[in-house]
């Protein structure tokens, strides 16, 4: 089979409608606000929409505005001419100027001072800079994409954030879902990673067994893809044998699951059948003769179970999955 990022992104089925968005927008050159958990893809989302957009020919430049001390923000975004300030000795055309007729990714937009806010709104506004020291705004043609893993609506209301710069980039919305909301990613995911992984270490290929893939459906995944890669890296790294099993990946046990384990057992049953009922309703498409197979049970076993645990939601849009009872 080939493998490269962007036949998994398309082979992910939660990932669908956000790489439908990304390309509607890559066909203008309207600002977008990716928002999503750290770890989710929104700079491979922001990377894909400057790929598919007539500005491929352009530069693709992305800044990390948690990374830049704040006092170096603004020239960084829009240069500054020499002797502007202390230490400028030579002239800097700022990042707006260098992905003019390109990209511009603000990531963690959210951590952006509030002093250089309004110089932002007022870039996106006018298609102008202001370079620091300098006289005259210089003109520029520069997409931005703006992404962040903090809530800017609560920013706003608390006051952080401008309201009017977050309506000017949030024209487009493009929210990447955790991964843990789209468990059937999750296979298709750690199956590229156990290949990735293994050619760029020189190990050979190994498949994950049912119980490793148990287990990594069954993980919050706090860091996201991001950290489904780095577990599934270690377990390339130091596993044995020709699978790679449930123990190689070497997780730590969900938090949560210390909270529950003080409740009776026949409770603690009761809540893991829901939510492994849930995930395989979901993996299946909802589709009921399919999740009755998956889960090794007949099918009026899984009738009784979806009743019982009220998740006819999950069970509703399949094809052949309903009316069959
Ligand atoms: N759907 C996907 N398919 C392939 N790789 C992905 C996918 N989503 C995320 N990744 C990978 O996961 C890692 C984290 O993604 P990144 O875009 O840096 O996340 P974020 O910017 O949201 O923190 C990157 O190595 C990226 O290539
Ligand atoms: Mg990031």
């Amino acid at each position: 089979m080939e493998y490269d990022a962007t036949s998994v992104i398309s082979r992910c089925r939660g990932f669908r409608r956000v790489m439908e968005l990304a390309r509607t927008a890559a066909s203008s050159s309207c600002t977008v606000l990716i928002t999503g958990e750290s770890g989710t893809g929104k700079e491979l989302i922001a990377r894909a929409i400057h790929d598919f957009s007539r500005r491929n020919t352009g530069r693709y430049v992305p800044i990390n505005v948690a990374a830049l001390p704040s006092e170096l923000v603004e020239s960084h975004l829009f240069g500054h001419v020499a002797g502007a300030f202390t230490g400028a000795t030579h002239n800097r055309a700022g990042a707006f100027r260098i992905a003019s007729g390109g990209t511009l990714l603000l990531d963690e937009i959210g951590d952006l001072p509030q002093a250089t806010q309004p110089k932002l709104l007022r870039a996106l506004e006018a298609g102008e800079i202001q370079p620091v020291g300098a006289d005259i705004p210089v003109p520029v043609d520069t997409r931005v994409i703006a992404a962040t893993s903090r809530r800017l609506e609560d920013m706003v209301r608390d006051g952080h954030f401008r309201e009017d710069l977050y309506y000017r980039l949030n024209v487009v919305e493009i929210h990447i879902p955790p991964l843990r909301d789209r468990p059937e990613d999750i296979p298709v995911l750690a199956e590229y990673y156990c290949y990735r992984h293994a050619r760029a270490n020189d190990k050979p290929v190994r498949r994950l067994s049912a119980d490793a893939c148990l287990k990594l459906l069954n993980y919050p995944w706090k860091g996201n893809v991001r950290e489904l890669s780095n577990v599934i890296e270690r377990a390339v790294l130091f596993g044995q044998g020709d699978t790679i099993s449930a123990d190689d990946l070497n997780l730590r046990d969900d938090p949560a699951d210390a909270l529950a384990s003080t409740m009776p057992l026949h409770e603690a049953v009761d809540e893991f059948r829901k939510k492994h009922i849930e995930k395989v309703l979901r993996i299946a498409d909802g589709n009921r003769n399919h999740a009755a197979e998956l889960l090794g049970m007949s099918r009026a076993t899984l009738f009784r179970y979806i009743d019982r645990y009220e998740l006819k939601g999950f069970a509703l849009n399949s094809r052949n999955g309903t009316g069959s009872h």
